[in-house]
């Protein structure tokens, strides 16, 4: 294959460098992407060393798959230069993700939706994909009502901006802000841009996305989406009412038996999923598994996973492996 990672310099496309080569991924040629200000910088690929391009240049290369992380406007603009050229792009932007011409895909619940026909597949929110990852398994047995999830994010879903924000304020550098506030000893519940409804875009990402992913419009997701100091990974407090009862150990198994979830929960031991230990892991983690006292059928957890590999690369390689392995591309 030879393979387009479209914002290969930042903190999304290093990620994707990495599980492309830790996956085996079959890479015949790699074309490194990013703005006009990197290009002709070198990128090391499995001790190779490649010469980041320019958008066009890339498009005139042809190639059979690019793993977009670029942003949204560069998605816009440039997915379909590619998908013209007969390249079958996979966006980890939120360009196409409510497109109702797009896929929105997390493999292990929806891959299967996929076809020849799909040349820009969508790559949902990260916070979005670990939160799906946990309740798809729990809705097909309890059927969810309302979820209720508020989220602590690390600073690298940023990107390299704000990761550079929170490393100078802990050296007591003055630099660059990302945020429009100090981001170290402190907590942002400012998540993306303001709507006009109150929200924000990351908030009313969680409440559509997992509709989409799901296929299902008959639960409702309400967010808080927070920023906290943490460098690699996304933690998720989330309280969801099911339509049907549920046994606490049932819950514990069911999601223990799925694909890419861990279940870390022992109260005994102190055991619950933290964004330390699921930093550069590709699972979600699931754990502080207890019942809703205050009201029937309603459960709390606590999730975490890796934002950079689950939440964006991972997934994004997941979806092109499919691709490849059911000869869609
Ligand atoms: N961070 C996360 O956890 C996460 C998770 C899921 C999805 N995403 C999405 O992934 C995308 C990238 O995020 P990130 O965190 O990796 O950001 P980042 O660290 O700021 O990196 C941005 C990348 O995009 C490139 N780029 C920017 N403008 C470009 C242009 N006009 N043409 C070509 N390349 C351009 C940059 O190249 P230069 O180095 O040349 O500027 C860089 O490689 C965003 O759409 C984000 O929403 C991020």
């Amino acid at each position: 294959m030879k393979v387009a990672v479209v914002g290969a310099t930042g903190m999304v496309g290093e990620v994707m460098l990495k599980v492309l080569a830790e996956r085996n991924f079959p890479v015949t040629e790699l074309i490194p992407v990013a703005s006009e200000r990197s290009v002709g910088k070198t990128i090391t690929y499995k001790g190779n060393d490649y010469k980041v391009v320019g958008l066009e240049t890339a498009v005139a290369m042809r190639p059979d798959i690019a793993l977009f992380s670029a942003g949204g406007d560069t998605s816009l603009e440039w997915a379909p230069k590619f998908a013209e050229v007969g390249t079958t792009v996979v966006d980890n932007s939120s360009a196409w993700r409510m497109d109702p011409s797009k896929k929105l895909v997390v493999p292990e619940i929806n891959a299967s939706e996929l076809t020849k026909e799909d040349k820009i597949i969508a790559n949902p929110n990260c916070s979005t994909i670990q939160l799906v990852m946990a309740l798809a398994p729990l809705h097909k047995a309890y059927t969810m009502k309302r979820v209720i999830v508020s989220t602590y994010q690390s600073v690298s879903g940023t990107g390299v901006k704000a990761v550079r924000q929170l490393e100078n304020e802990i050296a007591g550098i003055e630099g660059e802000m990302a945020y429009p506030y100090p981001i170290g000893r402190n907590a942002l519940p400012h998540c993306d841009v303001f709507q006009d409804n109150g929200y924000t875009k990351e908030e009313m990402k969680l409440a559509r996305e997992p509709q989409k992913i799901l296929n299902d419009n008959t639960f409702s997701v309400s967010a808080t989406a927070v920023r906290i100091p943490t460098a690699g990974g996304h933690s998720e407090s989330v309280n969801v009412e099911f339509e049907k009862d549920f046994d606490l150990s049932e819950v514990r198994k069911l999601l223990s038996q799925t694909p890419g979830v861990v279940v870390q929960d022992n109260t005994d031991t102190n055991t619950y999923p933290m964004p330390i230990y699921a930093h550069d892991k590709d699972e979600v983690f699931v754990g502080r598994i207890r019942r809703d006292e205050t009201q029937p059928n309603t459960l709390n957890m606590w999730i975490v996973a890796d934002n950079l590999r689950k939440g964006a690369a991972t997934n994004t390689i997941q979806i092109a492996e499919y691709l490849i392995e059911n000869e869609l591309v």
